[in-house]
């Protein structure tokens, strides 16, 4: 009987042994998640209301920019996570660092190269105009008419907003996105709307009596943004764009969201 406790109390120690072993390794491996060198996860900042590029489906944000991250984050060996935000403060996320990298649309112009740093453009944007069918907006020159009062909507903080807002000042009023910019056409509030094309594609299919002037307003180049300086991210994705080009997997991708 005593043999039978003694051996028992020797069973309990030695669990009691491992047992704490065992917690000492979790301790350390949880320490080991927490940096730089084995993160798994690429962070992505963008503004999801901007289809084909980021848009919803369902709880899922879908769409080019989405397929494309989620193809560089697998040859990165990352899984991504994106991140929804207002567009404006995406380069905002990216210098923070709560996010790794901004892809929303995003033109790469020489504000934005003060701030950020931008990779291989993938797509083209064109900057167009959106008008109610029998508007007296005929061309884009009908905007910059002697005495022209038409009033313009845009999203905040793009280049839309930009360039308009230099072109026609307090004309422009700013929407958080182009859903919201093409709401207030329809209200009346404002009498176009500027952005760009394969966005104002979807929002006219998606409202009746809408249509886009065949005169467009820029021409711009689609770029992923990084921190200033993050050259490893900036080098490494990069490459898996040019692997991505060249074997096909953009045109593929691009193809299925735009017909
Ligand atoms: N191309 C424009 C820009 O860079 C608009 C992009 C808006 N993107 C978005 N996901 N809402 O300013």
């Amino acid at each position: 009987m005593k043999k039978i406790i003694a051996l028992l109390l020797m069973l309990a120690m030695l669990v009691c042994c491992f047992a704490s072993c065992g917690s000492d390794a979790e301790t350390t491996s949880s320490e080991d998640t927490s940096s730089v060198a084995t993160k798994t996860v690429l962070k992505m900042g963008t503004n999801a209301y901007f289809q084909p590029y980021e848009y919803y489906e369902g709880e899922k944000i879908i769409g080019i920019d989405a397929e494309i991250a989620a193809a560089i984050a697998e040859k990165l060996g990352m899984e991504l996570e994106i991140v929804d935000m207002q567009f404006d403060s995406i380069i905002t996320a990216v210098n923070e660092g709560s996010v790794d990298f901004g892809m929303a649309g995003m033109t790469v112009n020489e504000e934005r190269l003060k701030e950020v740093d931008f990779s291989t453009s993938y797509a083209n944007g064109v900057q167009v105009i959106i008008v109610k069918e029998g508007s007296s907006i005929k061309t884009v020159d009908d905007l910059y008419a002697d005495g022209a009062s038409q009033k313009v909507g845009v999203q905040l903080g793009t280049t839309g907003d930009t360039y308009a807002t230099g072109d026609f000042g307090d004309r422009v009023t700013q929407y958080s996105n182009g859903n919201e910019a093409v709401l207030a056409l329809n209200g009346g509030e404002v009498d176009c709307v500027i952005i760009d094309n394969e966005p104002a594609k979807a929002l006219v299919n998606a409202n009746k009596g809408l249509k886009i002037l065949e005169t467009s307003y820029a021409d711009e180049d689609y770029a992923i943004c990084v921190k200033k300086g993050n050259n490893d991210l900036l080098d490494k994705i990069n490459k898996a764009i040019d692997e991505l080009v060249a074997d096909g997997t953009i045109d593929t991708i691009v193809a299925k969201y735009i017909k």
